[in-house]
């Protein structure tokens, strides 16, 4: 095997995707929760490449700003396409970039829309390129009813040219042998046959596939063949559904290699950037795992629960159809059924949230638990305390949203509200149905109950009243 050599990258992802028919930059579209175009650039940030220039033009804004966001890499620069002439005058516009670079340095063009190409095969097309031919490209073999570009090779079998299925013969479109759109070419090579290109075809745009018919005239051009699922294209939602499948297998296989178990695979779906998932942990069948999610070892995930950006300690147990969003769950700590973890939250060790629960900006202490059909917002509750059935914290006012604060060792009753602000000290006591509006000091008992009235025999005759009596 060959070192691995620098070279530049090139990312069309100027392209308006009007079969997308959205609002969105085609190239921002998620696939398991992943931008297609960062798809693409991680591919390419695990090869030798120094540089990788992005061709932006189409809502260059919202994609300029996610490659901040998200990379904050000065090695990643873009280049404006104001108008979408086409895929090889946006090659001609990175161009720019490279003015300071030797004609043999190598340069890859990528597309923004074919994002499961692997680290690997930019790194295989880059070294054919550079030991064997001056360009190299990757095929694949799909049905003669897809629209990608044909390969049509001449009777010795050598690549001649590529035809676009818009401009191809009905003889042409037979021809099962497609480009992939990812690209490998001698930087001097590349600057020669990109001037000129013509514009005379069914879309009237630059097609950087044209060049190939160039390249072929004075050298041989070199070809990597590829599954369609590596190579995959995403010009429309039907296309993006079939990535995310794509995605999908690949992503939950992935897992299952670390030691996951996924226990209907076909019905989980976990984000690309979710990660890292320990050993033994097992994810029931549609459980969703989203955004940057990491999971500690012998966790258990169960039917239908949906956990986002949220870190999950060991042996933590989430319980059917929870939901749990940026939140923090310690070790052993449990969660539902039917629970509601929301943002900053942090269940320490050993807590339990029950059945009907709801947490939002709320630290819940070691050992303590709200096993039944709790409200609990803004509060910062302490260690090894129990919070009865039906608990409420009063956090918003109208205005303003407002804390509760428990110490450590608290027993509250069931049906207790609590009038935030509002300070319950350690070892205190909360009765039942109480409505908690003043501090309750250390070790004391909070009592707030209006005083019971028994009336005698008078039960019959108000069911009656009412017509609820038996017949
Ligand atoms: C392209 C190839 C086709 C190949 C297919 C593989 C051309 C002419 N055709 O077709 O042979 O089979 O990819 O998926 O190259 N873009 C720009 N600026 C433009 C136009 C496009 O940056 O002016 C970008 C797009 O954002 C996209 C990529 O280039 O990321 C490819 O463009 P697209 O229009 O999707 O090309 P295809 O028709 O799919
Ligand atoms: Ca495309």
């Amino acid at each position: 095997m060959t070192t691995p050599q620098p070279f530049t990258a090139i990312v069309l992802a100027a392209g308006a995707g009007k079969r997308m028919n959205s609002d969105t930059a085609k190239v921002l579209h998620p696939v398991a929760g992943k931008p297609l175009l960062a798809w693409v650039i991680d591919a390419i940030k695990q090869t030798s490449a120094t540089t990788i220039i992005v061709v932006v033009g189409h809502d260059q804004d919202a994609v300029c700003t996610f490659l901040n966001d998200r990379y904050d890499d000065p090695n990643i620069k873009t280049v404006y396409q104001k108008e979408q002439r086409g895929t090889g005058h946006a090659v001609r516009m990175a161009l720019s970039c490279l003015e300071q670079q030797e004609d043999q340095e190598i340069v890859s063009v990528l597309s923004g829309d074919v994002p499961f190409i692997a680290s690997s095969q930019i790194d295989q097309l880059v070294s054919q390129c550079r030991d064997v031919t001056s360009m190299s490209l990757v095929t694949m073999k799909a049905d003669a009813k897809t629209c990608y570009g044909r390969l049509v090779r001449n009777n010795v079998n050598d690549v001649e040219r590529i035809v676009e299925y818009v401009d191809a013969t009905d003889t042409e479109r037979q021809i099962t042998e497609m480009n992939a759109g990812c690209y490998a070419i001698q930087l001097g090579v590349l600057k020669k046959t990109i001037q000129d290109l013509s514009k005379e075809n069914v879309q009237g745009e630059e097609y950087i596939t044209d060049i190939v018919q160039r390249v072929a005239q004075q050298s041989k051009l070199s070809t990597i063949e590829a599954s369609l699922t590596e190579m995959q294209g995403i010009n429309d939602h039907i296309e993006l559904a079939q990535g995310e499948m794509i995605a999908q297998q690949k992503i939950n296989r992935f897992w299952m290699e670390q030691g996951v178990t996924l226990l209907s695979p076909h019905s989980i779906w976990i984000d690309a950037d979710v990660g890292p998932i320990a050993p033994d942990v097992s994810l029931a069948s549609g459980v969703v795992i989203r955004g940057k999610t990491s999971i500690g070892a012998r966790t258990h995930i169960d039917v239908g629960s949906v956990i986002e950006s949220s870190e999950l300690g060991e042996d933590v147990h989430v319980f059917p159809y929870s939901v749990v969003i940026h939140a923090r769950l310690d070790k052993r700590a449990q969660v539902g059924p039917f629970s509601h973890v929301r943002s900053q939250t942090h269940l320490h060790e050993d807590t339990c949230i029950g059945n009907f629960v709801e947490v939002k900006k709320t630290s819940l202490g070691t050992g303590s638990k709200a096993k039944h059909l709790a409200y609990l917002g803004d509060a910062d509750i302490g260690s090894r305390t129990n919070i009865g059935a039906g608990t409420i914290t009063c956090n918003y006012n109208g205005t303003t949203k407002e804390k509760t604060i428990i110490g450590d060792d608290v027993f509250i009753g069931s049906g207790t509200q609590f009038i935030a602000p509002v300070t319950i000290a350690s070892e205190a006591y909360v009765a039942s149905g109480t409505t908690v509006t003043e501090d309750v000091p250390k070790n004391s008992l909070a009592i707030g109950r209006i005083k019971q009235q028994n009336k005698l025999n008078v039960a019959a005759r108000l069911k009656q009243k009412h017509r609820f009596v038996k017949k």
